[in-house]
């Protein structure tokens, strides 16, 4: 049995068919819409979320298949002190496979060790976030037609941002790549990001404090919000939260192909007036998001059409 905790877990070949599923799915959706009949999904959602949980909730449905589950812990015998061990071996009993979030580091990973079905990692603290990542990857491919060879600018939180460390860590795995780290010093990039998978994997990178100057020279600019949730001083909060703001004035330095990504939320770092620029792309990435993670369950619980 397989999980999805760290887009790691994926070897090169089980990552490339499940984009290239995604993609047969982008573009004939019913050939799917039954091959998870009698199949159950549940979403176990310790932390607030729209996208996560909402798109693999309707990937299952679009596959044929059902859903059950909570969205706050506090609707669950959590708030009665049950452990994620037991939560999940008791949801194993009535669910195919498990999506969990949770703002614990390495709560997916424990149920993992419990579960008898397959879980996946839906965000865990500032850790990981595989399904995100597939989206990302997934919107990558499909708008630009290929992985390899891009210079990405990451831009913002980039110490919390849990789905900054698994888009890095997957894109890492491509030929050529040039990572543009763009945030203040307080929240740069984790040491071990560095250390353990850009610099192993030989990819340039550089760390820069302004998305002015370096916005010019990036095919993909993947933008993220200040991480309010996991900061333990609201002043701190306050003072880095409008670092970065992407305006129509600071398009006019990108290039004509550049995409701009984010995973969403977005409070205040792309300014509504960029939505309507065509390589606006963050609405569109939810819908591929959708789209991933029924390939991502299909392939999960060994599912195939004809
Ligand atoms: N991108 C993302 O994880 O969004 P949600 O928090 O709404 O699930």
């Amino acid at each position: 049995m397989k999980h999805l905790i760290d887009p790691m877990d994926l070897t090169q070949q089980e990552l490339d068919d499940i984009l290239t599923l995604a993609g047969d799915i982008v573009r004939n959706p019913e050939k799917y819409n039954s091959v998870c009949k009698n199949k159950k999904i549940a979403t176990l959602f310790y932390e607030p979320s729209t996208r996560t949980r909402l798109s693999f909730e309707s990937a299952m449905i679009e596959l044929g298949g059902n859903v059950i589950g909570f969205s706050s812990a506090q609707d669950s015998s959590v708030s009665k002190g049950e452990s994620v061990e037991d939560t999940v071996r008791v949801v194993g009993c009535f669910a195919d496979i498990i999506a969990m979030r949770h703002p614990n580091e390495g709560a997916p990973k424990l149920a993992s060790m419990y579960a008898e079905v397959p879980i996946i990692n839906a965000g865990d603290g500032g850790h990981n976030h595989p399904t995100q990542t597939l989206t990302d990857l997934l919107t990558i491919v499909e708008e630009k037609g290929k992985l390899d060879d891009m210079t990405i600018g990451l831009c913002g939180d980039l110490k919390f941002g849990r789905t900054v460390h698994s888009l890095i860590k997957a894109m890492s795995r491509y030929k050529n790549i040039k990572f543009v780290l763009i945030s203040p010093p307080e929240l740069k990039v984790p040491e071990y990001i560095i250390e353990e998978v850009i610099k192993p994997a030989g990819q340039e990178y550089v760390e820069v404090t302004s998305l002015e100057d370096s916005i010019g020279e990036l095919d993909i600019l993947y933008m993220t919000r200040v991480q309010r949730e996991r900061f333990f001083n609201e002043a701190d909060y306050i003072r880095l939260k409008d670092t970065y703001i992407l305006d129509t004035k600071k398009m006019r330095l990108a290039k004509d192909d550049m995409i701009i990504l984010h995973p969403l939320p977005r409070v205040n770092e792309i300014s509504p007036s960029v939505d309507k620029d065509p390589r606006a792309l963050y609405f569109k990435q939810v819908r591929y998001g959708k789209y991933v993670r029924m390939a991502l369950i299909m392939k999960l619980l060994g599912l195939e059409v004809e």
